[in-house]
């Protein structure tokens, strides 16, 4: 332990006695510094409103160096304890009390609500893999390069260098015709609906309804429609995707062409080009939903339907699965007709997605992250998928397993009347599941089918041998 009085009565008018125990603990002497001064402040023998010695005085006083003092400083004006204000120096807060915990004080944690042991549900990607050194770098560079204007009020049509950058991606990656003037940024394919189809503040929207549907699928996206006045109706489904054959006088149809959401398949590419040719006929769009294209394993990717015909497609999508659900980015490739009516509907200002998260996002595309990233989680997703078909075949035989080719789950087709009483044997033992009834359009003709749609891509990679363990032992 030292012991140091610091005299600094000449220079700010306080003798300060700190002392600096456990030089040699973790973080040495700044923490031992850090640790002193909170003790001071949080005792009351510094007063609020204490002039703190400048850092090089004490430094000198304490044998120890500047930076030392400096970053003990700036810690202690991040919990609260100390402000620093230009001019006048370092000061002890006036109410000094902590934002945030201070390392001695004990940590309750909040309670919370217990989830599920394993989560096999579909929707969220491994949000444990989310790539945070690059996309730091990604944001950093992008702050460093941004001209002072992006921190003004912001076009809603999004950042021209995001809309830049997402014309060359997704015309490499994805087969989408397009240029930065028809892409418009949004928070997501949820937030695009929005945009189109109106609802709530955001007026009457630049589509109306009724929109052709899958028979199966998120019922999120049926009920966001149906807040906005859309009636939905269903297309029935088989081994070739959405029967299209069957549009007749809706005003537009909504399609997961590249996976089908949730039953797997891709969209057949002579129903490709009927969907296309009745939205031609019709003078409509086919609303595209590329939610998980990125992530096709055995066979070449999947093109968009975009490609076919941009005037008669709307392109949506997002980083929801490539990347994160919670960065709420995504993107419109619109038919020209359509840009000013969805700006409109945007706003005069934007108003939903942070511009610098755009930046972060251009950059993270264009220095090739995003490419990496989605190839190494491509890997991932793969080997995992591997392990579940493998898992199912040595464990449960009889079980069906469809929709593997791609995306981030798939269907295990059940015997009549099991999958209720599957789904309520997971949850008794922890276990997170969804059956295909919760997907099923309420108003379809299409026999029911019993099956769980399975996401291989949520547990953490060390919980994932535990949780196919779970599936496995409940499965009839
Ligand atoms: C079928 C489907 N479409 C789109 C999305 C993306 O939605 P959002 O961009 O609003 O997160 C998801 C979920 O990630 C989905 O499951």
């Amino acid at each position: 332990m030292v012991d140091s009085w610091v005299n600094a009565a000449e220079r700010i008018g306080v003798d300060l006695h700190l002392e600096l125990s456990g030089l040699s603990g973790p973080g040495g002497r700044r923490a031992a510094l850090t640790r002193a001064l909170r003790e001071a402040v949080r005792g009351g023998r510094l007063a609020p409103g204490t002039r703190l010695p400048p850092y090089r005085s004490l430094a000198a006083d304490l044998g120890v160096a500047r930076n030392t003092v400096a970053d003990a400083y700036a810690e202690l004006v991040a919990e609260g304890w100390l402000t620093a204000r230009q001019g006048s120096g370092t000061r002890v807060a006036d109410r000094a009390r902590p934002l945030r915990h201070a390392v001695q004080s004990p940590v309750v944690a909040p309670p919370r609500a217990r989830g599920p042991l394993f989560d096999l549900r579909p929707g969220t990607p491994d949000v444990s893999e989310f790539p945070r050194a690059a996309w730091s770098a990604s944001y950093r560079r992008a702050l460093q390069r941004a001209p002072s204007e992006v921190f003004g009020p912001a076009d809603p049509a999004g950042r021209p260098e995001l809309r830049e950058a997402l014309t060359e991606y997704l015309a490499r990656a994805r087969g989408v015709r397009t240029e930065p003037g028809r892409i418009v940024i949004c928070s997501g394919f949820a937030h695009a609906l929005r945009l189109l189809f109106g609802a709530g503040t955001l007026g009457p929207g630049v589509l109306r309804g009724p929109l052709a549907v899958e028979a199966y699928g998120l019922d999120f996206h049926r009920g966001l429609l149906a807040d906005a006045g859309v009636r939905t109706v269903p297309l029935p489904l088989d081994e070739e995707g959405a029967r299209v054959e069957r549009l007749g006088r809706e005003r537009g149809v909504l399609l997961t062409p590249a996976h089908q959401f949730p039953t797997g398949g891709p969209l057949h590419a002579r129903r490709r080009t009927t969907a296309i040719d009745w939205a031609r006929a019709r003078g409509t769009v086919v609303l595209e939903d590329d939610y998980d294209g990125e992530f096709r394993y055995d066979r070449r990717p999947v093109g968009a339907v975009q490609g076919l015909d941009p005037e008669h497609v709307m392109y949506l999508g997002s980083v929801s699965k490539s990347l994160s659900p919670a960065l709420r980015l995504g993107w419109m490739v619109l038919p020209e007709r359509y840009v000013d009516g969805v700006l409109a509907a945007k706003g005069e200002r934007e108003a939903w997605t942070s511009v610098t998260d755009q930046l972060g996002l251009a950059d993270f595309l264009t220095s090739g992250a995003y490419d990496r990233h989605v190839r190494r989680m491509r890997q991932r997703y793969r080997a995992r998928r591997d392990r579940l078909v493998e898992a199912l075949a040595a464990r449960a035989p009889d079980v069906e397993v469809t929709g593997v080719a791609a995306g981030l789950h798939a269907v295990l087709r059940l015997p009549p009347g099991t999958e209720r009483p599957t789904v309520e044997a997971a949850v008794r033992r922890g276990l997170a599941l969804e059956g295909l009834a919760g997907f099923r359009h309420p108003d379809t003709d299409m026999p029911p089918r019993d099956g769980l749609v399975v996401g291989y891509a949520t547990p953490a990679e060390h919980a994932y041998g535990a949780a196919l363990d779970a599936l496995c032992g409940v499965l009839p």
